[in-house]
């Protein structure tokens, strides 16, 4: 994780950069720091906090450089504080770096560095590439040179920025599992590990790839591989704006995103349903269509809410598309030596496309030889880049760190995908008709369960204070009971557990008592008498029942303590309507608790380590 961005050009470097990293926060904001290459020196100033906190120490600097670089920790190696801020500087602080990875073999580096002399500050990992880079300096005045000899010696990922006294107009980047996005503007040159921190300079990018190195001055960049082959990169124009990662008008990202869902959820579908013929296209699969279909089963590897959806999506295809259907926790999979075929497809789900997990997972399967399909919403991220098909969400830039509409818009497509296999392994037409005709009507229901938020607001109120929630639900609703929990620990820090509702006997039912709220997803599905029978139990022990029903509700009313309502759906999308009263109930308990909604602790959003 960590935010890393960098600035060569002509303007004043340090409002540019801590702007990038305001935006890049959502990455880790355990600690902050800007070095600054002014008059022959690079002059550091790093804290611990937020990026808020290094904005105040860096006020009163009248900092005129136009080259600089900034980071925002999630820390690994070290404890969050000022020491262990980055940049990192060399013995003589003429060289400095930031870094996004994990230095696996720092300690065996670390022992032999100072054994040649070099004195360390910090206990992060990170320090030990900056030492080795400056002993590779010893012999090499180009520091990109010295940069590449030492990336060699390192284990482990890393997106850099690295900055010398001797080369003051340039910096040198290299990317190795760790995102790393080079904006082209007009006499300036912006470096970010997202697009998010570049997009207000200019639109025209290049993504750095895993072994590529890059000289970086305000001109020019110039991109070669570890071993020294010069490379041409493809300059891309970016799709979205800045008005999309801004909070409009809403207090929170999370609150925003949340009331975007009805239109991120239409942007999924969006030239992709064929109603006549009650099918679905989904053209970033083309070319491998025929391998999907004729799978002989699916492997779907995600992780955290992905997972969730993963799990939804396991449903739906195995009931529609009758496809043998495995999920996966992404880190997991990669190291319990998964047995692949060449004809199956892995599906790896991920919101940022750069969760190191998922895409590690990705690089199994393909290194196994089955096909790699990426359902991701970044574009351009390392998963989409590296699948061999794949379908973008489109649910437009998610600052929030809890995701929320990342999730609707991957059930939307893993839905897509169920009516694509289904219809082509021979699912009548007017059964897929029907499937698509009530997908075409989520957004407006959607929107109808967003009208009127101030119930949900209500209840929050009411149980902001309890220390434990559990969840409950069955089939579909099984997963969003799971998701339910996990945005309130994510958010609110009150513990909560998802459990499919009948298996509440089998151990969790021994909780309950009159302080135990159990949120029971409900809607009236396949298994909802099943589940009228759960909640009846919960009641009988005195629980307090939270229950998300459709509309036209008659048993569970007599049972619940609260209802909050949502309009009726077939079976397989209800989860993508019962999970936002779930969205919102999470974020108006943290919120009244004074959460940090967008930036709960110790998360981040997107997670590139292991
Ligand atoms: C982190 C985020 C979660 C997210 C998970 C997977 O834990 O805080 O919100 O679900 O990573 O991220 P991905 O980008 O792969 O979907």
């Amino acid at each position: 994780m960590c935010g890393i961005v960098g600035y060569v050009g002509k303007r004043n470097a340090l409002p540019i950069l801590l702007e990038g990293l305001k935006r890049l926060e959502y990455r880790g904001y355990d600690s902050a720091g800007v070095a600054l290459l002014q008059d022959g020196k690079i002059q550091i100033n790093k804290c611990a906090g937020k990026v808020s906190q290094l904005e105040d120490l860096t006020k009163d600097l009248h900092a005129t450089a136009t080259v600089g670089m900034g980071h925002t920790r999630w820390a690994t190696h070290g404890v969050p504080n000022d020491i262990n801020a980055h940049p990192h500087c060399d013995c003589n602080n003429n060289i400095a770096l930031i870094h996004n990875g994990v230095i696996e073999n720092y300690a065996t580096l670390k022992k032999k560095l100072e054994s040649l002399g070099h004195v360390f500050k910090s206990s992060t990992d990170t320090e030990v590439l900056v030492h080795l880079i400056e002993e590779f300096s010893r012999w090499n005045k180009d520091l990109d040179l010295a940069v590449r000899g030492a990336l060699k010696e390192v284990t482990g990922t890393y997106g850099i920025i690295v900055a010398d006294t001797l080369n003051p107009d340039t910096l040198i980047i290299a990317r190795k599992g760790s995102p790393l996005v080079i904006g082209y503007g007009d006499e300036e040159i912006v470096i970010a590990s997202d697009a998010s921190a570049l997009v207000q300079h200019t639109r025209k990018v290049a993504y750095l790839e895993d072994g590529e190195v890059a000289v970086v001055n305000g001109h020019d960049v110039t991109v070669k591989t570890l071993s020294d082959v010069e490379i041409t990169k493809v300059i891309e124009e970016l799709t979205f704006d800045l008005e999309q990662i801004e909070k409009g008008g809403f207090p929170h990202f999370m609150l925003k995103e949340i009331h975007e869902q009805s239109e991120t959820i239409q942007n999924s579908m969006r030239g992709r349903l064929l109603e006549e013929d009650g099918n679905v296209k989904l053209g970033g699969l083309s070319e491998i269509a025929e391998k999907v279909i004729r799978a002989p089963r699916l492997i779907l590897a995600a992780c955290g809410t992905s997972w969730h959806a993963a799990l939804i999506g396991e449903y739906m295809l195995e009931q529609y598309a009758g496809i043998s259907v495995e999920v996966e926790y992404a880190s997991e999979f990669r190291y319990r030596n998964p047995i692949l075929n060449k004809s199956d497809v892995v599906i790896l789900i991920s919101q940022s496309g750069e969760t190191a997990d998922t895409l590690a997972a990705l690089r199994e399967a393909k290194a196994q030889g089955a096909t790699a399909v990426g359902i991701c919403n970044v574009v351009g991220s390392s998963i989409a880049r590296e699948s061999d098909g794949g379908v973008y969400i489109h649910a437009g830039p998610e600052i929030g760190v809890a995701s929320t509409k990342a999730f609707t818009s991957q059930l939307t497509v893993l839905a897509l995908l169920t009516i694509l296999i289904a219809r082509s392994k021979g699912m009548p037409r007017d059964k897929g008709m029907e499937l698509v005709k009530e997908l075409a009507m989520l957004p407006e229901k959607v929107k109808k369960i967003l009208s009127d938020t101030k119930q949900i607001e209500n209840i929050a109120n009411e149980f902001k204070d309890k220390k434990n929630f559990l969840y409950l639900g069955r089939g579909y609703n099984f997963p969003s009971a799971l998701e339910g929990a996990l945005k309130l620990k994510e958010i609110s820090y009150i513990h909560a557990e998802g459990y499919p509702a009948a298996e509440m006997k089998h151990g969790p039912i021994a909780l309950i008592d009159e302080n135990m709220p159990v949120v029971f997803i409900a809607p009236k599905d396949s298994t909802y008498d099943k589940v009228i029978s759960n909640i009846q139990e919960v009641k009988a022990r005195s629980g307090k029942v939270i229950a998300i029903v459709n509309e036209e509700e008659d048993a569970i009313c007599k049972l619940a303590d609260y209802m909050i309502t949502v309009p009726k759906t077939l079976d397989l999308f209800t989860p993508i309507l019962t999970v936002i009263p779930l969205q919102l109930l999470a974020y108006y308990i943290a919120v009244a608790r004074g959460c940090d909604v967008d930036q709960p602790r110790n998360l981040a959003k997107s997670v590139t380590v292991e």
